[in-house]
């Protein structure tokens, strides 16, 4: 069962923000992971994360990038969703993980002591949540000196006229929780990071991978 109190014994917060995938799980199962599935677990290989890696990933969600993670890395995944955790236990149990864990907590509140993790990621979430700079400073907080970071995430083109159309559909992805202008440097001003790389796996991709090291 999940813990629904804090580490602090605070009450966890409730998945107020995300009340959109609270409600349509069955739904959101059907579709998404044959979407985005091939795309994290590419990313995260071409890591090649090493034995003993604390990882820590924000807005796991049902935990589909988790069969991605080697066997011998830690993996601790948190989400503000408890039925989308549940999907994630569910699977952590049938799979017999015993090597990675999940607990409900704020992705802009993260109840971890600085540079707690070696490797700290997020796929699809620093959009949908209400402070994406708040949520990518408690990341590079987290991470240790050395460590990295990847997210994976639609953010606003580069190119105008595409940022323009997109931009266009931003009231229509909002009510579904999800913003479509979030400006990628908005992100890296003032962080303790080296970005090594911010690119698209296909030119056609709305997604691009951003993958940084902390200093
Ligand atoms: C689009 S889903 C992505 C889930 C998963 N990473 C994936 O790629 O399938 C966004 C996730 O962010 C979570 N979320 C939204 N706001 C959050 C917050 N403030 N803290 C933690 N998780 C949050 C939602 O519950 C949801 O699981």
């Amino acid at each position: 069962m999940l813990k629904l109190e804090s580490t602090s014994g605070e009450t966890a917060p409730q998945p107020h923000e995300s009340s959109f995938y609270h409600n349509l799980v069955p739904a959101y199962q059907a579709v998404w992971p044959a979407v985005a599935r091939r795309r994290i677990q590419g990313n995260l290989t071409a890591l090649d994360i090493p034995q003993g890696t604390q990882v820590l990933e924000v807005g796991v969600g049902t935990g589909m990038s988790l069969e991605a993670y080697p066997l011998h890395a830690n993996v601790l995944g948190v989400d503000l969703s408890e039925s989308m955790l549940a999907e994630a236990e569910a699977l952590i149990a049938k799979e017999k993980w015993d090597h990675i864990q999940v607990r409900p907590m704020n992705a802009e509140k993260l109840e971890f002591d600085d540079a707690s993790f070696d490797l700290v990621t997020s796929f699809h979430t620093i959009s949908v949540v209400s402070q994406p700079e708040k949520m990518m400073r408690e990341m590079v907080r987290v991470c240790k000196p050395g460590g990295r970071i990847l997210v994976i995430n639609h953010f606003r083109s580069d190119n105008p006229l595409i940022a323009r159309v997109v931009d266009s559909a931003g009231g229509i992805t909002r009510r579904l929780g999800w913003r479509t202008d979030l400006e990628v440097n908005s992100l890296l001003t003032e962080l303790p990071i080296e970005v090594e790389s911010c690119h698209k796996n296909n030119p056609l991709s709305l997604f691009r991978v951003l993958v940084a090291k902390r200093v």
